[in-house]
């Protein structure tokens, strides 16, 4: 039997549903789905499960460690833990630029506050003062002032004006911040991929209550050209960023998407906040993605060259 596991935190119903999607769905195939199930993690131990779905890592790092072991291992992680590690969103934009995806022109600041354990010695890299007014040029304002880390539009600020900048910088802590052109949108879409192949494009009202950000935009058509535009992009941006669970948000100007929010490889899959037919879909989609590679044989982490990390050479 091969086994899916998926990992959780605090969230209900997509766990469950893909569980139980699973379970039954794909019994003849031989495949079963649980809730991981683990306490400590010995180097000489050996995974239990063939795929495992992450959706808490970022806020658990014992769990991030679990799974680049796993990952090590032969487990098919859902998303690799190894890049997790590694990219910001700053630096995501610079990729979808290479990738020939639209994205707003975006900067980095340094963090408002010492982060944790630095004092100010450990700053005599950066200059001061700050040359905001290059900054303020580039970008212009209206601006987004965001985490380059963030979800759940925690610390995201639409500042108009130098003095509102600085408010907003002022409480941002110790958060490294991105300062953003502000698209004025005339449409908004979210966009789940899964697999890296398969695209869903959904109208959001970012504008409105969070509830009914996808309920009240949900009969909107979709123009059949932007459509595949958005998903040419997505495929792209997946694809390139190597996440096979995401969602890429679009904010269209002038016809054109800019692609907005793309790293979020432990989207929001909520049955109450995406409604019934986008839940249905992602549970699917997830279920036939993660059983497909829990039937594939077992491999240690595709791009791991072990030679290669201890300056051996291969053979
Ligand atoms: N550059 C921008 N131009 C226009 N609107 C923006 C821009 N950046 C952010 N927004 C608005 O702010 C919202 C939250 O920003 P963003 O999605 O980047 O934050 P997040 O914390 O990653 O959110 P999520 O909960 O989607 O993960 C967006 O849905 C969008 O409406
Ligand atoms: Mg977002």
């Amino acid at each position: 039997m091969k086994k899916i596991g998926i990992l959780r935190g605090m969230e209900s119903s997509f766990p469950e549903a893909l569980i139980d999607h699973i379970n039954a769905d794909y019994a003849n195939k031989k495949v079963t789905a649980s809730f991981v199930s683990i306490d400590t993690v010995r180097m000489d131990g050996d995974p239990e499960y063939d795929v495992i779905i992450d959706r808490i890592s970022h806020e658990v790092s014992f769990y991030r460690s679990y799974l680049k072991w796993a990952s090590m291992k032969g487990t098919y992680v859902i998303n690799n833990p190894f890049w997790w590690s590694a990219d910001d969103k700053f630096i995501d934009n610079l990729i979808a630029e290479k990738a020939g995806v639209a994205v707003p022109r975006t900067a980095i600041l340094p963090h408002k506050d010492h982060p944790p354990n630095t004092k100010s010695n450990s700053f005599r890299n950066l200059k001061y003062p700050i040359d905001w007014e290059s900054v303020f040029e580039y970008i212009g304002f209206p601006a987004y002032l965001k985490p380059h880390d963030g979800g759940g539009w925690r610390g995201v600020s639409k500042v108009r004006s130098a003095l509102e900048f600085f408010k907003a910088y002022d409480d941002s802590g110790t958060d490294c911040m991105m300062l953003q052109e502000d698209i004025d949108f005339e449409a908004y879409y979210r966009c789940y991929c899964i697999g890296r192949k398969d695209v869903h494009v959904m109208p959001y009202n970012p504008k409105a209550e969070h509830q009914l950000r996808y309920s009240s935009v949900r009969d909107e058509a979709v123009p059949p050209k932007l459509k595949k535009k958005i998903t040419k992009d997505v495929l792209a941006l997946c694809n390139t960023l190597g996440y096979d669970m995401n969602t890429v948000e679009f904010a269209v100007r002038d016809g054109v998407p800019y692609a907005i929010d793309f790293m979020n490889p432990a989207p929001d899959a909520d049955f109450n906040s995406v409604g019934k037919e986008n839940f249905d879909w992602v549970v699917k989609s997830t279920a036939k993605f993660a059983v497909a590679k829990a039937l594939e044989k077992r491999t240690v982490y595709p791009d791991f060259d072990l030679n290669r990390a201890l300056g051996k050479n291969a053979g």
